[in-house]
């Protein structure tokens, strides 16, 4: 299976987790709350990778009151089918939806977004700086861009080197597998920005918790991501990766609601007025 069918697959659990009230829910809230605290006039608003809408929903909530609109991408048609019944439960009206690659956005205008958002999203794609310089394109002078990632020693992460060390196999996830999910660093982080031509670069962290249910957080962990993760180890002991990591959270929380608390990165960078 190529990554894009494993994300069709997992869509259905991966999206409980990521379109539910919680820990995303609450990461694009922070997204929007640094770089959108007060909508004064109609905006227009990229969602790139925009999955089933944890950012495009609050967003588009958001700018409706001046009419503002959302434009959601996705390269995953099962995506946006979520996204657009999503849509429909909360009675939103101002969302586009287009099934685009992120890396060539090749049929919206160039220079008419004032914000471009990527929640989860730009780092995994094949080409990070091709994702990030689109958003560059479609931004107007003086726009801003904002992406969500994770550091290396996300919580996901650590329950796996947990889980791999219960197994007897070394902690480590080797960097070949991590350097496809994050970027290693805040620097690398803000290189792709500057490359993009993004004048300013600010990179902030915010830590959320969001008590679940423990079968829905072992159910997240069937994603692409995971399915990545597990390469580390030889075959024949992946399959006892998630039962280890239930078992483990059992163990620790004594109850089948466990909190899921995570430090997610979230850069800001600015495009300057002339170019
Ligand atoms: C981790 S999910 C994040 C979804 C959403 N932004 C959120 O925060 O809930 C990643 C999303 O990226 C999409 N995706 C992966 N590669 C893409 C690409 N090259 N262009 C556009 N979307 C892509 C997947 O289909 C999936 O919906």
């Amino acid at each position: 299976m190529n990554d894009l069918n494993e994300w069709s697959a997992a869509a259905d659990d991966f999206t409980k987790v990521m379109n539910s009230k919680g820990l995303f829910a609450q990461f694009s809230c922070d997204m929007l709350d640094m770089t959108i605290p007060n909508v004064e006039k109609s905006l227009r608003v990229l969602d790139v990778a925009c999955g089933a809408g944890s950012l495009t929903i609050q967003a588009a909530e958001r700018v409706s009151q001046h009419h503002g609109t959302v434009v959601a991408v996705d390269i995953l048609q099962t995506m946006l089918d979520r996204l657009s019944a999503n849509l429909a439960t909360q009675n939103l009206q101002n969302v586009e939806l287009h099934c685009l690659n992120g890396e060539d956005m090749y049929s919206l205008e160039p220079e008419s977004f004032d914000f471009a958002y990527s929640s989860f999203g730009v780092n995994i794609f094949k080409d990070r700086q091709k994702g990030i310089s689109e958003m560059y394109r479609l931004l107007k002078p003086g726009g801003i861009a904002s992406i969500s990632t994770v550091d290396r020693d996300w919580v996901e992460y650590e329950m796996v080197r947990d889980a791999f060390e219960e197994l007897g196999e070394k902690r480590d996830i080797p960097d070949e597998i991590l350097s496809k999910q994050t970027t290693l660093d805040d620097k690398e982080l803000m290189d792709l920005y500057i490359n993009a031509g993004f004048k300013s670069v600010e990179i902030h962290r915010s830590t959320r918790v969001e008590m679940m249910n423990l079968d829905t957080l072992i159910d997240f962990f069937k994603s692409p991501i995971f399915a990545a993760l597990a390469e580390a180890i030889p075959e024949s002991k992946r399959h006892l990766i998630l039962p280890t990591i239930k078992k483990q959270l059992l163990e620790k929380y004594k109850c089948d609601i466990v909190p899921f608390e995570g430090t997610c990165v979230i850069s800001i960078g600015t495009k300057g007025n002339h170019q």
